[in-house]
């Protein structure tokens, strides 16, 4: 693997002697994973499937099994899933101050037992299937219209023209951001992987506090106008939830501020770079796409591969409570755990040739992009309805798009979030299927 600028932290552990050869090149920000983690994800399921790394200082879990194990077992806490690898520096530090940002816990970094009851609120509040039958006609419209921006043109950015925008702009729909607000939420909704999961410059982490300081602004103003005036959207449903009789101790007007900041950053990047991989995985699997085009009833099979086959949380995070095991290897308590979700996705033992990119594969929902137990994504359902809709509207109106020729793929150098930053696709507009479309 080829050395980076990143500066992993030296930690406990990092006497452990003799360390193996992954556990010595594992370098989760090093170019060529960046390019292609499968690759040592099949090393590390075969030679070492749980090992600690000495420059990360965490242990590394590859295979299915035993990371199911760990989302499951009661002995693996969430706490640190959200907390930045790299410590803030005091510029970045001062842009939080700067904003009053009060970031307490959230879901995603909670352990039972308050978590099992918020996770029942807020799911009941903000996250039911009726509610997300309700958005669906707003994906549709969405939809249609970025794609009625590039369709006559002939090229497009995929990332930039498509997939950043919509998943964000369903986020503040569900959350009832007024329209006129849009434009102001959508400069904040930056690419927060870095600051959470990677090691960011000292000048970009004070760029991104800065926007997530604006973002908390704007969040707490949101929140306080929906306490006096509620409406019927996600924080509404959530102050109501919690003002009914019973609840009002389960969390304060911080923990809603603190929802709402999360709902983005939980909705956006994944599902913007969930999308993004799948159209590159269909458009270099042609076979696949032209299948996929023909036959649109493959849709949520489609969905399911892609999120097996290309995940977009690659990694995710665990800090052991107590002396434990994972399969047969002691953990020690404090260990820090990152569980490589994709690597699981790709078991052999789970996935039969899981190299193979198949969109009629039966068990692609095995997979563990989502995570797996209490913590499971709450917004999973929603993901597939948006995904399912971006697959739709693209083959019936680009059929024939093919990647951009000669463009080499970038990704966020950071542990856990996964997807192109460009997808750069062509086509003959004069051939666009639907004659509306045609220039
Ligand atoms: C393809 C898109 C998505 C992927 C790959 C994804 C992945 C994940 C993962 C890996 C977790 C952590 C699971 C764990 O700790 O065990 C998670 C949690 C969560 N996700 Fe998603 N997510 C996606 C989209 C969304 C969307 C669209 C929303 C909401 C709008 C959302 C809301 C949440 C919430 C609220 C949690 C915390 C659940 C809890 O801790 O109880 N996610 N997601």
């Amino acid at each position: 693997m080829t050395e980076t600028s990143a500066e992993p932290h030296r930690s406990q552990g990092a006497g452990k002697c003799p360390v193996s050869h992954i556990a010595a090149e594992f370098n989760p920000f090093a170019d060529d994973y960046l390019q292609d983690p499968y690759a040592v994800f099949t090393r590390a399921r075969a030679e070492e499937p749980v090992f600690f790394s000495p420059s990360l200082g965490y242990w590394v879990v590859s295979r299915h099994e035993d990371v199911r194990q760990v989302f499951q077992d009661p002995a693996f806490s969430a706490s640190i899933s959200i907390t930045p690898l790299k410590e803030l520096c005091p510029a970045a530090v001062d842009e939080l101050v700067k904003a009053e940002m009060v970031m307490g816990p959230s879901l995603v970094n909670e352990d039972p037992p308050l978590h099992t009851k918020r996770r029942r609120l807020i799911q009941k509040a903000m996250i039911s299937p009726a509610r997300i039958e309700a958005v669906t006609p707003r994906i549709r419209a969405l939809t249609t219209s970025y794609i009625d921006g590039f369709v006559r043109r002939g090229h497009a950015d995929l990332v930039a023209d498509f997939a950043w925008e919509i998943p964000a702009l369903v986020a503040f729909a569900l959350m009832g951001v007024p329209d006129e607000d849009v434009e102001r939420a959508k400069e904040f909704a930056g690419r927060l992987a870095l600051f959470t999961w990677g090691y960011p410059s000292e000048e970009e982490q004070r760029k991104l506090a800065a926007g997530m300081g604006q973002y908390w602004i704007y969040a707490k103003e949101h929140v306080k106008r929906r306490l006096e005036d509620p409406t019927d959207d996600y924080i509404s449903n959530l102050i109501a939830a919690w003002r009914k009789p019973g609840n009002e101790d389960l969390f304060d007007e911080n923990y809603l501020v603190t929802t709402m900041m999360n709902f983005l950053f939980a909705g956006h990047e994944t599902t913007t770079n969930a999308t993004a991989n799948g159209l590159r995985a269909l458009l270099e699997h042609r076979d696949q796409w032209a299948a996929l085009c023909a036959d649109p009833s493959l849709v949520p099979g489609a969905v399911e591969e892609i999120l097996r086959f290309s995940s977009s949380v690659v990694a995710w995070r665990r800090e052991a409570t107590e002396d434990t095991h994972i399969g047969d290897v002691p953990i020690p308590a404090q260990a820090k755990v990152l569980v490589l979700t994709g690597s699981a996705n790709h078991d052999e033992e789970v996935f039969p040739e899981p190299e193979r990119f198949d969109i009629t594969r039966t068990n692609a929902d095995e997979h563990l992009a989502f995570g797996f137990g209490r913590h499971l994504c709450l917004g999973a359902p929603l993901a597939r309805i948006e995904m399912g809709i971006f697959l739709e509207e693209l083959t019936r109106r680009l059929p024939h798009m093919q990647l951009a020729e000669g463009q080499t793929f970038t990704y966020s150098p950071n542990t856990s979030f996964r997807g192109p930053d460009h997808l750069f696709v062509g086509w003959d507009p004069s051939q666009n299927p639907v004659p509306e479309d045609r220039p």
